[in-house]
This record gives structure tokens, C-alpha cells and sequence, in this order.
């Protein structure tokens, strides 16, 4: 039997709560009711307590609670909070992180997983504030479940909907057999694909990088749970679900963009990023001139820099493309930009831009060798190490 904390919020479908309760209550979960002072025009506690078989909870001030049971004990005895229907003003507040009731101050008091079901007029639920707050509660960890498409009770036509009662009933279950995802809280940095560097307005020097590991990488630690920041290369891929991605062109653009990314927990510098940038020339440079001669100057090295900021990432992996003597020269990489891991893969053959990968992670520990295996396969084994990294071994008992 699952603990299910029910948040029921101030809006026409409220009367749909009392649905839920009773799905779930039919479905062996033990459900407990706050509801909002809102709520409470379009619901009665008795209604809530009879369905639930609970006592139903309404207002922070009722000192008796608080001597019984705290507001901080009530959010964490759950095993989930739901909140159905999540009004704009309520998800509004739950954003911005206000604690002026029962509702939000337990909200704001968890540990506990949150799943939140919409509800509001169309025009509520498109207008920008109510999508950037939505997109504020996701990128907090929050699971908001799109609302339903439909006639609304205020007569108008559109998303914004409370989701059936046994759809709603469906996200929980599903919510509560979801694994706890291991990098959830973790803000992890990849950089990906090449640079280019341009010699003149429509030339310039770029390398075979495909972004494919980069981007792969970056897609299996968002599954994960990790908040991602991708800074990629020009490469044409789709970007990875859950993924924040900052296209830049030239090594010196990649270096900006890292930097406004920080601070993360984690960074991956995967991009093939150009060791040289040419002195570019402000108009075409035109044949039949005399043979240009190109002047490089260095790039920012990204990684050594990174290695050696205020800011180090207290995991710094970075990658070595080599054609031979790849552990040799992968360990003396590791060494020289001070770094804590190199994934080292050996590009002598079709691995850029290929499908599959070899690689070698070099740490201070020693040297692991995996299989060759699909990209995916590598950033997804990739990620499992990262989070093995950040958890803490277990003691022994
Ligand atoms: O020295 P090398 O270019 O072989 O090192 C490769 C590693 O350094 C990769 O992780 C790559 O992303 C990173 N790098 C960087 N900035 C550069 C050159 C390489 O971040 N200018």
C-alpha cells in the first residue's frame, strides 16, 4: 500500500478530486487530503474525509496539527504528493517557492516526489507565465502531466483541462514504480561536435566530429535525471529530450558559453574542439589573388582552463581522440590538464561519425577498457559511472 498525499487546489474541477480519491482508495492506496482554502468553495472536507477515510487537512494555523502531527511530518509520511487540480495561481506559487498556506508550505517542505495535474482556462494555461512556471516546476524535478483537450466548464475551447480521474490515477501509479533517478539535482555540463573556424565569410576549417557521442552522452544523463547543459558544435542533430542546448560556432564562443554555464557538479568536454583559429579575413578572399598564406593563432584551451578555475566541476572528464598509442597518450593527457577522467577512444578507424565507439577511461585509479558497443551503449554506461562517482560507496554493514 502506497501513502498518496492529495493536494486539491481551488478550481471547477475539484469536484473531480473526490473521483480520484475514491480510484484511489479502489486501487489499495491510503490517501490523505489537504485541501486549499479555494478548494474548499468547490469541495467539502466531509466529502474528502468520507472518500478517504482520513482526516482532511485545511489550514497551517490549526495548532492542534501541529502538536499532533507537524506540517513537515505530514509532507514527508507520503510516499507521493499529487496535486489535482494545480490552479495557475497554485502552480504559480509552487514555482516561485511561497509558503503561504497549508498546500505550499508542505510543497515546499518535501522530500517526496511531486506529480502535478492541471487545471485553468485556456488562456491561463497558454499565457507565458503559467509556461514558464510550468517549465520552472519540470526543471525542478516536478511532474507536471499535460491537461486534457476540450469544452471547458468557462466555455471556451482548448488545453487546460483537469485529465481524467483514472488517467490521473495512471501518472501516480506510474510515478510511484519510477525508479529514484540518480542524478536528479546534478547540473552536468557536455560540450559536443566540432568547432569551425572560419578563414573568411564563407570558408572554414572544422574536423570529422559528429557530435553523435557528445549529444548521446547528453541524452543518457538527462535520463538520468541530471539537469544538462549542452553547448554543441555546429552539428545538424535532434536535440536530447530534457536537454538545455547552446549552439556555438568557433572554439572561442564554446570557451563563452562554458563559462556562463558554470557552476555545474559535473562537466564533459567531449567536442573535438579546434586547437587554431585563422586570423580571419573580413571579405571573401578571392582566387586569382596571390595563394593565401593562413595565420593560426591558439584556441582557449576549455578543458585545462576549466581544470584550473575557481570553478573546477568536482568530476572533470575529459575526452582524448587518438590514432595510436591511445592509453599511452591518453594518460599522459590526463596528467598534463589535470583533469580526474579521460574517456579515450581510438579514431583510427571509422569512429567519428560512425555508429560504435571503443573506449578506455583513464582515472588516477587505473585503466578500464569497455567493449566496443554502440555510442549509445557507451554514453549510457558513461552515465552509470558518473552517478557510481557522485554517490558515496556504502558502508559496509
Ligand atoms: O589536447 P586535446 O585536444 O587532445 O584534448 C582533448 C580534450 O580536451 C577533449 O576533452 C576536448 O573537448 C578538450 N579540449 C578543449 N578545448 C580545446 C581543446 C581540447 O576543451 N581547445
Amino acid at each position: 500500500m502506497k501513502r498518496i498525499l492529495l493536494i486539491v487546489g481551488g478550481g471547477i474541477a475539484a469536484y473531480k478530486a473526490s473521483e480520484l480519491v475514491r480510484l484511489l482508495r479502489k486501487r489499495g492506496h491510503a490517501v490523505r487530503c489537504v485541501l486549499t482554502e479555494a478548494g474548499q468553495h468547490f469541495v467539502t472536507p466531509m466529502t474528502l474525509a468520507a472518500l478517504s477515510e482520513d482526516k482532511v487537512y485545511t489550514t497551517l494555523w490549526d495548532l492542534k496539527d501541529e502538536a499532533e502531527m507537524g506540517h513537515i511530518q505530514l509532507s514527508r509520511q507520503a510516499d507521493l504528493i499529487v496535486v489535482a487540480p494545480a490552479t495557475a495561481d497554485l502552480i504559480a506559487r509552487m514555482a516561485g517557492g511561497l509558503a503561504n498556506d497549508l498546500a505550499t508550505t508542505l510543497l515546499l517542505a518535501t522530500d517526496k516526489p511531486v506529480l502535478a495535474a492541471p487545471a485553468m482556462n485556456v488562456r491561463m494555461w497558454l499565457h507565458p507565465a503559467t509556461v514558464r512556471n510550468v517549465a520552472q516546476l519540470r526543471a525542478d524535478g516536478i511532474t507536471v502531466m499535460a491537461p486534457d483537450e476540450g469544452p471547458m466548464a468557462c466555455g471556451e475551447f482548448g488545453p487546460g483541462r483537469l485529465p481524467e480521474p483514472d488517467r490521473i490515477a495512471d501518472a501516480i501509479d506510474a510515478a510511484l514504480e519510477a525508479k529514484p533517478q540518480r542524478l536528479a539535482g546534478r547540473h552536468i555540463l557536455v560540450t559536443a561536435g566540432p568547432t569551425h573556424e572560419p578563414i573568411d565569410p564563407v570558408r572554414y576549417i572544422a574536423n570529422r566530429s559528429s557530435g553523435r557521442q557528445g549529444f548521446a552522452i547528453a541524452g543518457a544523463l538527462a535520463a538520468l535525471g541530471a539537469r544538462v547543459t549542452l553547448v554543441a558544435g555546429p552539428v545538424t542533430l535532434p536535440t536530447p529530450a530534457g536537454v538545455t542546448r547552446i549552439d556555438v560556432e568557433t572554439a572561442r564562443e564554446m570557451a563563452d558559453a562554458v563559462d556562463r554555464a558554470l557552476p555545474v557538479d559535473v562537466a564533459i568536454m567531449v567536442a573535438a574542439v579546434a586547437d587554431w583559429h585563422v586570423d580571419a579575413a573580413v571579405q571573401k578572399i578571392k582566387k586569382g589573388d596571390a595563394t593565401p598564406t593562413l595565420s593560426l593563432s591558439e584556441n582557449p584551451d576549455i578543458l585545462a582552463t576549466l581544470a584550473r578555475s575557481p570553478q573546477r566541476p568536482a568530476l572533470l572528464i575529459g575526452f582524448a581522440a587518438e590514432t595510436e598509442r591511445v592509453v599511452e597518450h591518453a594518460t599522459a593527457k590526463r596528467a598534463r590538464k589535470d583533469v580526474d577522467w579521460i574517456v579515450a577512444n581510438d579514431v583510427s578507424g571509422d569512429v567519428m561519425g560512425g555508429d560504435s565507439n571503443s573506449v578506455h577511461i583513464v582515472t588516477k585509479d587505473g585503466l578500464e577498457s569497455w567493449p566496443r558497443q554502440g555510442k549509445d551503449a557507451v554514453a549510457a554506461q558513461l552515465a552509470r559511472r558518473v552517478a557510481d562517482a557522485l554517490e558515496p560507496a556504502q558502508p559496509m554493514r
